[in-house]
């Protein structure tokens, strides 16, 4: 990544009054086997996925209550909650799609990393039909909400996840905000292309038309009640979190754990893990204490 070249995209989009209009998903739950094997690969261990896993991870894993019934909405191929579930072990995990062909995905993915499943649900994130109120403690939905048709399926998921989640339940909420520009989608959907492949390219690239604005994130996360907090990258909110509580103070083994799984990272996934870390923290989103120094060099 030419921090120069993202430097002048991001400044670029600051002078753009209003921007591209939202083009949604073609294929709103995925179910097109190559495109999901391009999207589970980029997940896998050396994929371009992984650091932005692993970040999502950390601030999860810092955030849900120890032995937290968790639900992981949106689920796609699972990548994002093995990160999880291997800095915490102990949360009771469902995990719920609209798309059969992701599920079995995800349940290979668990079954390659010798771990048991977590209760697997096809359902629809609008509605969340079939589980019980208050049933969760914690739950996360990762890079999905730009996959709904538009902001009345944000609002609806929103609520149907204040419904499922307890009363004091933690929350975090991640996905892409629309850049204004055409042009600056384009830079990032190809800022790592020769690690990335073609079918993942063509992904990121919808993904980026299809995100919603950070104006329409930030009013449906606040659906979720006054403990919500919005955060964005810094400059432009190429990626916007929400959450409902700080972190709770460090466990000694979450330490451990990110020093892991940072550790496997290879230079380039490690340069990204730093480059997000950095963006996030000058949009006002620092990592928890328990990885204060974890965009430092090992
Ligand atoms: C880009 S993937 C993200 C997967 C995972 N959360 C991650 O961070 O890697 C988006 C997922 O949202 C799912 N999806 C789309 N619309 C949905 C809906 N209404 N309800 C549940 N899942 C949906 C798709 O099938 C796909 O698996």
């Amino acid at each position: 990544m030419s921090i120069l070249a993202m430097g002048a995209h991001l400044l670029a989009e600051r002078f753009v009054r209003s921007g591209v209009p939202r083009c949604p998903e073609e294929r709103a739950v995925m179910d097109d086997p190559a495109q999901n094997l391009a999207y589970q690969q980029a997940g896998e261990g050396g994929g371009i996925l992984a650091p932005v896993h692993l970040y999502h991870a950390i601030h999860i894993a810092s955030i849900a209550p120890p032995g937290a019934r968790f639900l992981d909405l949106a689920c796609g191929p699972g990548s994002q909650l093995l990160a999880i579930l291997r800095l915490r072990p102990d949360l009771r995990c469902t995990a719920l799609d609209a798309s059969p062909e992701m599920l079995a995905r995800a349940r290979a993915t668990f079954a390659a990393a010798g771990i048991d499943p977590p209760v697997l649900v096809q359902g629809d994130m609008t509605n969340l039909g079939g589980l019980a109120d208050a049933g969760f403690e914690a739950a996360a939905c990762t890079m999905s909400f730009h996959h709904l048709p538009d902001h009345f399926a944000l609002e609806s998921a929103m609520k149907a996840l204040r419904r499922v989640l307890a009363a004091d339940g933690a929350a975090y909420l991640a996905d892409f905000g629309r850049m204004r520009r055409a042009a600056t989608q384009e830079y990032f959907s190809r800022d790592r292309e020769s690690e990335q492949g073609p079918g993942f390219t063509r992904d990121f690239r919808a993904s980026l038309a299809a995100a919603f604005r950070y104006e329409e994130l930030a009013q449906a996360f606040a659906l979720l009640g006054p403990r919500l907090r919005v955060h964005k990258t810094g400059f432009a909110p190429f990626l916007v979190v929400g959450r409902t509580r700080d972190e709770a103070p460090g466990d000694p083994r979450l330490a451990q754990g990110i020093r892991r799984a940072l550790a496997n990272l290879r230079p380039v996934q490690r340069e990204d893990f730093r480059i997000l870390v950095r963006w996030f923290r000058i949009g006002g989103l620092a990592l928890p204490d328990v990885a204060a120094d974890a965009d430092r060099d090992p």
